[in-house]
């Protein structure tokens, strides 16, 4: 059962206008899925689009609308980066410092930026511009060393020219990204989309560049292709390895098997400590 959308009972600080738009936002959200509070990821982004931040309020609209309480919200907000515990600035500039961004001068650009800046990670400028982050590996490897500002590319970067678009940024110029959409709006912007809500750029610019389809050209130049696999070796290789000792996937006693012997046990629409877990006693043991 999920709570009022919108209640005058409402334990956030949100007005009347803003509550009531946030509701309508996070029903949409919440239709999306069978179980409501399977919208808690976009939920979360859609609060940042209001606040710039996982704010309280936010975490308690979220809890309101999916019947959680505040600490499973924000268990789930302190666990992923991309939600913000504090106010962000206008842009997330985030530099990869993953292993190949790193090597390929991605540790040179995130401490120029940082001098530059005059912040760490996970800080903001004075202005509220910038918050400057490391980031893991963006898939982006072919364009290392990568920055991403607000999640859009910025390729092959060098110390000089990440502190340019963020020079650029803070004067409010037009930045386009190396990649995809041809500008790169706000943080609270992103994270309308990011809660499902398209701004119609998804299809500006170019996708797949040079660098991604190298292996591609190479391998038609060469005329290499993936081996046949032959209807036998498909169903070889289905078969199941036994190891010494232990019993292979289907048969009694392995853990897809045995049957639930202990109330965490998980069962099929259920889950540990809930009264669904463990074996239905209506249906009985598959092995009766
Ligand atoms: S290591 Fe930087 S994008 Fe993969």
């Amino acid at each position: 059962m999920t709570a009022e959308p919108t209640s005058a009972r409402s334990a956030t600080g949100y007005d009347a206008e803003t509550l009531a738009t946030l509701a309508g936002d996070a029903a949409e959200i919440m239709s999306r899925y069978p179980d409501p509070r399977s919208g808690l990821l976009p939920m979360l982004h859609l609060v940042q689009s209001v606040d710039g931040y996982v704010s309280r309020d936010g975490i308690m609209f979220c809890a309101e609308q999916l019947d959680l309480t505040a600490a499973e919200v924000s268990a789930v907000a302190t666990f992923y980066t991309q939600y913000k515990r504090h106010p962000n600035g206008t842009y997330t500039v985030g530099v990869c410092t993953n292993t190949l961004c790193a090597v390929m001068g991605g540790d040179a650009v995130f401490d120029e930026l940082s001098e530059h800046l005059g912040v760490g990670h996970d800080e903001t400028t004075e202005d509220g511009a910038i918050t400057l982050e490391r980031v893991e590996c963006n898939a982006a490897c072919d364009y290392a060393p990568v920055m991403m500002v607000n999640w859009e590319f910025f390729d092959n970067q060098t110390p000089q020219s990440a502190v340019e678009v963020a020079d650029r940024l803070r004067a409010g110029e037009p930045v386009a990204p190396t990649r995809g959409a041809s500008s790169v709006c706000t943080f609270k912007q992103m994270s309308r989309v990011l809660a499902g809500f398209p701004d119609g750029r998804a299809d500006e610019g170019v996708g797949a560049g040079g660098p991604t389809l190298e292996g591609l050209r190479i391998a038609r130049e060469n005329d290499w292709k993936a081996p046949a696999v032959s209807q036998g070796s498909d169903q070889a290789a289905a078969e199941p390895v036994a190891t010494e000792g232990e019993p292979s996937a289907g048969e009694p006693g392995s853990s897809a098997e045995r049957e639930p012997a202990a109330p965490s046990d998980v069962a099929p629409g259920g889950k540990p400590g809930t009264p669904q877990a463990g074996p239905d006693p209506e249906k009985g043991s598959k092995h009766d």
